[in-house]
């Protein structure tokens, strides 16, 4: 696809079939996310992702199964793919406490950065991951993590690594399927996105 046309296609999708998706097409798509700029290409930013039937035990921590049967989009617990993107502000620390960062001031601890550009640099890298996964024909979904503290437990991820969501994807299921809540919402145009000249 021509990058307009993913850019333009791409939509959250929240209904998998369950077809099953190797493991080398989300590291191709990964391999392109780790292309995304990053401060001071710390790079800090990691996936802990789980294929077929290993996603369960994801969606047994975040999904018990007393929830399970009034979540909105089922199809969802279908998806081929689920990885929680995770981000270390240690990383950027310990980066711009290196001699060509040092005079930044911001190797003297996370409480220096006036932006934490540990999660800028995930949101970036999985933008672009979720646009390569467009790419591929898969449906993706970006999600919010729900009973951390138990997906922290079942997949091993430290307290120091933050998690900024999640990622499902998969072979997206056709037709008239449920629109997240936000879906009729009207996407503002590129001129409504800037004030030229002065804040206004
Ligand atoms: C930071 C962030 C968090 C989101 N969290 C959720 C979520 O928890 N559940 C969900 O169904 N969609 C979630 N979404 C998807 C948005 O609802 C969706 O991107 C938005 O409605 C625009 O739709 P589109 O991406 O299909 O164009 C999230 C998106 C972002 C960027």
């Amino acid at each position: 696809m021509e990058f307009s046309e993913v850019v333009r296609t791409r939509r959250m999708t929240r209904d998998f079939t369950g077809e099953p998706v190797g493991r080398e097409v989300i590291e191709r798509c990964l391999d392109l996310a780790v292309r995304s700029p990053s401060a001071g290409k710390t790079q800090g930013w990691r996936v802990v992702g789980l294929l077929g039937n290993d996603t369960a035990a994801y969606w047994d921590a975040a999904l018990p199964a007393t929830a399970r049967g009034s979540f909105a989009f089922p199809g969802l617990l279908r998806a081929a793919f689920v990885g929680v993107v995770t981000v270390s502000p240690r990383a950027y620390v310990e980066r711009y406490g290196e001699p060509d960062k040092s005079r930044t001031g911001l190797g003297a601890g996370r409480g220096a950065w006036p932006v934490p550009y540990w999660t800028v640099d995930g949101a970036m890298a999985t933008m672009t991951f979720l646009h390569a996964l467009h790419d591929e024909g898969l449906g993706a979904l970006f999600f919010a993590v729900a009973h951390e503290n138990d997906v922290r437990a079942v997949l091993g991820i430290p307290d120091e690594a933050e998690i900024i969501g999640a990622v499902a994807a998969g072979q997206p299921t056709q037709g008239d399927v449920r629109k997240g809540a936000s879906a009729s919402r009207r996407r503002r145009s590129g001129a409504d996105a800037v004030t030229w000249g002065r804040w206004a």
